[in-house]
């Protein structure tokens, strides 16, 4: 038996933007997606049903990795997750499943291939989502700590691969990185709020691509976005706390400006900001969650709960995916 975890994300600077390639900054966070194979009778399973198109990411995965001869096993999956919240739930599985799969046959303790890992939960996201997923939450998942995307190599940041993606539109590429975090920045905390409103990533990327394309000049503000996630990437790096809070909300205010905030989400931002040192909408928006960046996480924490919200507190950069046992 073997078992593997790989942590959520949340995206601190970039949604959106990272969509019209812009670069966007994660950071992998303390609550993880587990998966462990166990043998069983009759044919491979997820959550005691077989392997079907209710399961996209676990089935391509096994298609890719396991032969039709192998031992049938059941994949028993638990999440500390929110599901479906913008966390990188499906990204977290599909990262764990790939190792899992991979290291059924050996004792565990060898290196994992992260960039074969990588490549493979990116490539089932993509199947699950009509061939369109940014690699940011399978490299989140997959390398842990806190990851810049890009469209070019950034020089602020250490170059660890390079993804690219046979699309609808064309093949897209991208550079990942990896954002090394002084001590101080993981002394921090960030508080996430989620609203409980289930939002659809694609319905939103679609709201704000028709936007743009009435308002063309409105790329203005994801170019804005995009300098964001720069600069914000600098300041994890030097540790410069205050500044990232600042950045984090025009992050909001322009994400809000795009129409993918709610009610629900300025509410948590508002209510957290008092106690941090900044607050915005993590992820697609439209519902889903917020985080804050904080030094006090029980106070924000208590803020966001007053005002409705489910909250998972996480320091910055959880480590990535690993075999269990
Ligand atoms: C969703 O977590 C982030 C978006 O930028 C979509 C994407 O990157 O594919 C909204």
């Amino acid at each position: 038996m073997v078992a593997a975890s790989a942590p959520g994300k949340c995206i601190l600077f970039g949604e959106h933007a990272v969509v019209y390639g812009e670069p966007a900054v994660a950071v992998a966070i303390d609550a993880r997606v587990s998966v462990s194979l166990e043998p069983c009778q009759g044919s491979w399973k997820l959550g005691g049903a077989p392997l079907d198109e209710r399961h996209p990411h676990a089935r391509f995965l096994h298609s890719q990795l396991v032969g039709d001869d192998t031992e049938p096993h059941a994949m028993v999956v638990t999440s500390e997750l929110f599901p479906a919240a913008g966390l990188g739930s499906s990204a977290a599985l599909s990262a764990a499943i790939s190792a899992a799969l991979m290291h059924r046959e050996d004792d565990g303790d060898g290196g994992l291939d992260l960039e074969r890992i990588s490549h493979l939960a990116h490539n089932a996201e993509a199947e699950a989502q009509s061939g369109r997923a940014s690699p940011t939450d399978t490299s989140t998942a997959t390398l842990g700590g806190c990851v810049l995307v890009s469209d070019r190599r950034e020089e602020s940041a250490e170059w660890r691969w390079t993804r690219t993606l046979d699309t609808p539109e064309g093949e897209r590429r991208w550079e990942i990185h990896s954002v090394s975090l002084p001590e101080s920045v993981r002394e921090a905390h960030l508080v996430v709020g989620s609203t409980g409103i289930h939002s659809p990533t694609g319905e939103m990327v679609a709201k704000v691509a028709g936007m743009l394309e009435r308002q063309p000049d409105r790329m203005d503000e994801i170019a804005r976005i995009g300098e964001l996630s720069r600069v914000g990437a600098g300041a994890l790096a030097a540790g410069g706390l205050i500044v990232v809070g600042r950045l984090m909300d025009e992050a909001h205010d322009l994400l809000a400006g795009l129409g993918v905030s709610c009610p629900e989400l300025d509410q948590l931002v508002a209510a957290a900001r008092p106690t941090s040192l900044g607050a915005k909408l993590t992820g697609a928006g439209g519902g889903g969650c917020m985080l804050a960046l904080t030094t006090e996480p029980e106070a924000t924490a208590e803020a966001i709960e007053m005002r409705g919200g489910r909250v998972i507190t996480t320091s910055l950069g959880a480590p990535g995916v690993r075999i269990e046992r």
